[in-house]
């Protein structure tokens, strides 16, 4: 993936080009990790496109900058006019979209008292993010070296921009040593997450997936597919797991907004399950992207229409397709 240098940045308010979205070097977030961030998707659907749920994006968003003391300078309301705006000045009919709320310039103290507040939006479109194959054929896992901090360290439930040198380090090992993502260990031992992804194990037609008490970020991917499995008539039972539980798993898949919902065909060379993506994961994946792409109306109100009169149809798209009432 690389950035197209000709997209527009939201950045305090405006909309500036890609070049002109600059930090100053004496940033306190380039320094300290001073920031926090959200990662969502756009996707298309048949009333154009639409952030698949911004609003828990954005509680969670805030949730984060409170345990930080950052005080965003918007409300909700205008963050969320805000990300559309981004998607729509690019446009983008399906993107990710990160958010970022930072401590700026002002002196590089610790304590970022009186460092001001910047909030910027970027948005760009990016494919699978463990590769197009992911979807299909699975990803081989590593338990990571490094253990994922715990909740006395930082907060495990904010997405705060430093706590994710912890995450980098453990996908760069994965990656140096040939796997496709890292597995985080909590400090007990039990599994926390991947680097950037909540885990579910698929066992006796039952799924199980771990929870805030194993150090991990509660993911808004991983609330959706528990609601989604549960519509399906699945029995989702959350509870602490251990690599045991893992490796005699029937299926296992990672959850996030990147990664969607991807198999995990491997760990450590020894296979999960029959070592390709099992039926349960499969149909979890056609069940998420219905959600995702409003073909499911049950979670209509999952979806943020960018454009409540948004026309396939519009001068200058390379598709066109028939507008659909809603
Ligand atoms: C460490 C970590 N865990 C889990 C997730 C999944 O969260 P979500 O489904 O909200 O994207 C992410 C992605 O943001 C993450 O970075």
């Amino acid at each position: 993936m690389t950035f197209d240098k000709t997209n527009w940045v939201w950045m305090n308010g405006d909309v500036v080009p890609w070049n002109g979205a600059t930090v100053h070097v004496s940033a306190h977030a380039l320094h300290y990790g001073s920031g926090v961030f959200e990662g969502m998707r756009c996707y298309e659907t048949e009333n154009g496109p639409a952030v698949f749920r911004m609003d828990r994006h954005l509680e969670r968003l805030f949730a984060s900058a409170e345990w930080y003391g950052i005080r965003i300078p918007y409300s909700n309301d205008e963050l969320a006019d805000a990300v559309c705006e981004t998607i729509r000045r690019n446009d983008f009919t399906s993107c990710y979209v990160r958010p970022i709320c930072y401590f700026g310039s002002s002196g590089l103290a610790l304590n970022p008292r009186q460092c001001p507040i910047e909030v910027t939006i970027l948005a760009w479109p990016w494919g699978a993010y463990l590769g197009e194959e992911s979807v299909e054929r699975g990803v081989r896992v590593t338990v990571a070296s490094w253990t994922k901090f715990h909740s006395r360290m930082l907060p495990t439930v904010a997405k705060g921009c430093g706590g994710y040198m912890n995450s980098m380090l453990a996908a760069r090992e994965a990656a140096d040593n040939g796997f496709d993502e890292a597995l985080l260990l909590d400090d007990s031992g039990n599994i926390a997450e991947g680097s950037g992804e909540n885990l579910f194990l698929v066992r006796d037609g039952r799924l199980l997936t771990n929870d805030e008490s194993s150090s991990i970020l509660l993911g808004i991917t991983r609330e959706s597919v528990i609601e989604i499995a549960r519509d399906l008539g699945y029995e989702v039972e959350i509870r602490m797991l251990s690599l045991d539980d893992l490796r005699s798993a029937d299926e296992a898949f990672f959850t996030g907004t990147a990664v969607e919902v991807t198999p995990i065909r491997e760990l450590d060379g020894n296979l999960i399950g029959v070592g390709k993506r099992g039926p349960v994961t499969e149909r979890m994946q056609r069940a998420f992207a219905a959600a995702t792409s409003g073909r499911d109306k049950r979670y209509a109100t999952w979806l943020h229409l960018l454009t409540p009169n948004f026309s396939w149809a519009r001068p200058g798209r390379a598709r066109a397709r028939p507008p659909t009432p809603h």
